[in-house]
């Protein structure tokens, strides 16, 4: 059965019983502050389920776009997936248990109207009982009114079977439904087989639901809502494998095709990186028609972080860029019709120009390694990805010195700390106005330095106080008078447009694929602190490692002037630079 059937078999099944059928909602969560995207069917759903009346009255069915990022890295097994779509029965205060159990196992099971699964390979779960809300017998004795033998119904924590969206909002106790996917049927299991089993995937959860009845605040049960709902979830990926005997929805056809054209064009075919670029464009598909574009902040960061993934993925199966394209029209064509969002052209190429600005970047680390350029500075001055780096020398039959590469990598984070240490004592040590502005000055005027002078300019010393700023840098020749204009002026333009200066943290191996300055003076802790100065477009003019602290829009820094452009040693040049 093609997962398109099986969505509109769910829908119509609910309509029949009563439900009316709404459209998913955007991926951007529209009244709702605490998520970046819908993570969860329920979340456009909130105000409902909390009491206010849905227009459509109180039997809702949908099925969801929804993103989880959390678990990234291990995107590419057999289960996880940034995006999928939740197919969802909604009672607000209307059916409970009885009907919400009878339904999803009859839709289930049933030959003509559902998914005509075996019901001999079915097991369940239900919520053992806390201080929040007692053992839910109810469920069990529907369970088993139904068939379901008792040794295949199994009662357990909440850690399993209490659902909530987070620490705040309605949330209950949960019964959940697991299909058995060996070939043979594994049969009855105890309690710890059963665990073990799912564990190891043998046995995998198809659908949920949740008995909304309860609300949380701050993490805490504090209660019954004043109405009884009903959330029910099923993956489409999961349901969708199933119905096609796959362990895993890379295999069907919502995915598969993708994955096989990666494999005819793929000069270097791994699975692992095909299910990567295959999830994250599909998922960055799916955000870039709901208005979100690559940026350095919020849903714009997930989204240019899944790209760039995609790319360096991309570039390590080996296939042309233009296949990207033709891999997003596959999905296009696949889904236009249930999303008529994801048609629009524009979608595909936010981002295809995305994936050739990275591989850029990526392509310049690509040259340097080819020259031999030691793997430690491929990485800290090219932000080329040391895994780049082992995969290009593994394939040339080239081995990379790890031991150098990881004591160069500790060194070069102590002397950064001490040079950190230094330069907040003499040139920062005292956060006033004047010197916060100077500090933001020194990062515009090192972004500068590197377009007029070229990349290879960094950082190699700095000293701020009160009256003006130095930079240190590595450049090999005296910098020209129309040179030093140029740097100036650009400085000075950029303070003119009011550009934001955005501070973010993240995961340092992050900051280093996004090409960000090391800064003389940063920590390098596993999180860091990055402050991005961006141009109007979204485009980034700086990003530098830094503890900060900077002014927040570059408006506030005044007139920017080169005071004197000197040698301190063989290739390194020195500034000396003044706001007014
Ligand atoms: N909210 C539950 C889940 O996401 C059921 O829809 O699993």
């Amino acid at each position: 059965m093609q997962s398109a059937e099986i969505r509109k078999r769910f829908l119509t099944f609910f309509e029949k019983r009563g439900h009316a059928i709404i459209p998913s909602a955007s991926l951007v969560p529209e009244n709702d502050p605490s998520v970046l995207f819908n993570t969860a069917g329920m979340q456009p759903l909130v105000p409902y389920l909390l009491g206010a009346p849905h227009p459509m009255g109180t039997r809702i069915a949908d099925v969801q776009k929804c993103v989880r990022i959390g678990d990234i890295e291990d995107i590419g097994d057999n289960r996880h997936f940034s995006f999928f779509e939740m197919l969802g029965n909604w009672s607000l205060g209307d059916y409970f248990k009885e009907d919400a159990i009878k339904w999803s196992y009859e839709f289930l099971m049933s030959k003509d109207e559902g998914l005509g699964l075996d019901p001999s390979r079915l097991y369940v779960t239900i919520f053992e009982g806390d201080e929040n809300a007692p053992y839910d017998q109810e469920s069990k004795d529907i369970w088993m009114s139904l068939g379901i033998p008792e040794q295949r119904i199994y009662a357990l924590p909440a850690d399993d079977n209490w659902w909530s969206p987070g620490d705040n909002g309605p949330c209950g106790p949960c019964s959940e439904m697991f299909y058995d996917m060996t070939e043979n049927g594994i049969g009855d299991l105890d309690k710890d087989g059963f665990v073990k089993a799912t564990k190891e995937e043998t046995i995998i959860e198809i659908w949920n639901d949740v008995f909304m009845e309860y609300e949380k605040k701050d993490g805490k049960v504090i209660g019954k809502l004043s109405q009884k709902n009903v959330d029910t979830g099923a993956g489409l990926e999961r349901i969708t494998a199933v119905m096609q005997g796959r362990k895993t929805a890379y295999e069907t056809d919502l995915i598969a095709p993708v994955i096989e054209k990666i494999r005819i064009e793929a000069r270097n075919f791994n699975d692992r990186y095909a299910r990567i670029v295959a999830d994250h464009l599909r998922t960055a598909l799916f955000m870039t028609a709901d208005g979100v574009i690559p940026s350095n902040k919020d849903r714009g960061y997930i989204l240019r972080r899944l790209i760039r993934r995609a790319t360096v993925r991309s570039l390590k199966l080996h296939f042309m860029n233009e296949i990207a394209v033709d891999l997003l029209n596959i999905y296009r064509d696949k889904y236009k019709d249930i999303y008529p969002e994801i048609a629009a052209p524009k979608n595909i190429s936010v981002i295809t120009d995305e994936m050739v600005k990275f591989k850029k970047t990526v392509e310049e680390g690509m040259k340097e390694f080819e020259k031999g350029t030691d793997p430690f500075e491929l990485a800290t001055t090219y932000g080329f990805p040391i895994e780049l780096t082992l995969e290009l020398a593994r394939e040339k039959g080239h081995t990379v010195d790890m031991d150098d590469f990881r004591k160069k990598m500790a060194e070069h984070q102590k002397l950064s700390q001490s040079a950190s240490a230094g330069m907040f004592k003499g040139g920062l040590a005292n956060h006033n106005e004047k010197t916060i502005r100077l500090h933001t000055a020194h990062h515009l005027l090192l972004a500068a330095l590197q377009e007029v002078l070229g990349k290879g300019v960094h950082q190699r010393g700095s000293n701020i106080t009160e009256e003006r700023l130095r930079i240190d840098f590595a450049f090999d020749r005296k910098m020209t008078d129309e040179e030093k204009k140029k740097v100036e002026d650009l400085v000075n333009e950029k303070i003119k447009m009011g550009l934001n200066v955005i501070r973010r943290e993240m995961p340092k191996e992050e900051a280093v694929q996004l090409g960000a300055e090391m800064e003389f003076g940063a920590k390098y802790a596993d999180v860091v602190s990055i402050y991005f100065i961006e141009d109007k477009e979204g485009s980034v003019f700086s990003k530098e490692f830094c503890g900060g602290p900077h002014v927040t829009n570059t408006s506030e820094l005044g007139q920017f002037k080169i005071l004197k452009e000197e040698a301190v040693s063989q290739g390194v040049r020195r500034i000396k630079a003044v706001l007014t």
